[in-house]
């Protein structure tokens, strides 16, 4: 496995595989990688002849007072998964080698989608993530590229972008992989105390409630969003950010669910945010 931290030691190696007529996966990651991630590696490599992850705490995404600093991180941990998943070339940037100090070209949606959802709190959120990962594409000209369902309204996001830039790319949506008990993975889940670990369980446990009522024949949305706000609600350690029903493309507010729409979360466990999502009949 090879390990880049510029962006012309890249493009040399995906060109030459190019020649060579394979095709090539991306994963874009901010490191610290758990299961999920290697879920994204694992069917890259099955789908794509080679496969770049890249690994990168990219700062346009957070916003001031936001946990960029705090950020989980373990580079060497992280080699050490890949490489295991059948990784061929992982990008390491540094922030210099991403963003020129006077870089000012941003990609961003100006439709309603990034503002709902998660975008209610993270008004700059997704402005960051279109453009580092439009750059991403840029310099690795994927033949495909993986991102987890577990992050559905970055996902959507995605797509919208690679349809209005007409990149030739395919966006290929991974189901959320999740610890034994339930709780979705992820890098920020190592934030949360024994006691608020325990607590978290009620973003799964409201999944479950959800699909479960709808599985058993209710559409109406509130009576759905309801019955899971009140089940996170009587956790002491929990507080709501947004428990939604939305369409899974426009990410739009729905009354009605029927089959694909996607009912969302996102809830403080003390300090830590946590998100977790399920579309129905999926
Ligand atoms: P990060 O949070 O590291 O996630 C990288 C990819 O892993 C995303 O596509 C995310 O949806 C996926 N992922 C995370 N947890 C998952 C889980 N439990 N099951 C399945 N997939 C999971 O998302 C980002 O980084 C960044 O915003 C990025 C796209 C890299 C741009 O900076």
């Amino acid at each position: 496995m090879q390990i880049a931290t510029t962006i012309a030691e890249v493009r040399t190696q995906v060109k030459a595989w190019r020649r060579e007529g394979l095709t090539v996966g991306l994963v874009p990651t901010m490191g610290y990688l758990h299961a999920g991630h290697a879920s994204l590696v694992d069917r890259a490599a099955a789908d794509c002849d080679r496969v770049v992850v890249s690994v990168f705490v990219n700062p346009t995404q957070f916003a001031p007072g936001e946990d960029l600093e705090a950020y989980p991180r373990d580079f060497t941990h992280d080699c050490a998964v890949l490489e295991k998943h059948g990784c061929d070339l992982v990008f390491h940037p540094s922030v210099e080698e991403m963003y020129p100090p006077d870089a000012s070209a941003y990609v961003e949606l100006l439709s309603e989608m990034p503002k709902q959802l998660c975008g209610k709190t993270r008004p700059t959120h997704f402005r960051g993530v279109c453009t580092v990962v439009a750059k991403l594409f840029h310099i690795v000209t994927p033949d495909k590229a993986f991102f987890g369902q577990k992050d559905a309204q970055q996902l959507a996001i995605i797509r919208r972008m690679v349809r209005d830039l007409s990149y030739d790319i395919e966006v290929v949506g991974c189901p959320i992989v999740r610890e034994a008990d339930g709780l979705a993975m992820s890098s920020r889940n190592t934030y949360l105390s024994p006691q608020e670990r325990k607590a978290a369980l009620v973003l799964s446990q409201a999944v479950r409630l959800g699909q479960d009522m709808y599985a058993k024949g209710e559409t109406d949305a509130e009576i759905v969003l309801h019955a899971m706000r009140a089940h996170i609600a009587a956790e002491p350690l929990a507080k709501i950010d947004y428990v939604c029903a939305v369409d899974n493309e426009t990410m739009m507010p729905v009354l009605a669910l029927c089959e694909g729409t996607l009912v969302a979360m996102a809830v403080y466990i003390g300090k830590t945010r946590l998100i977790d999502n399920f579309i129905t009949g999926a």
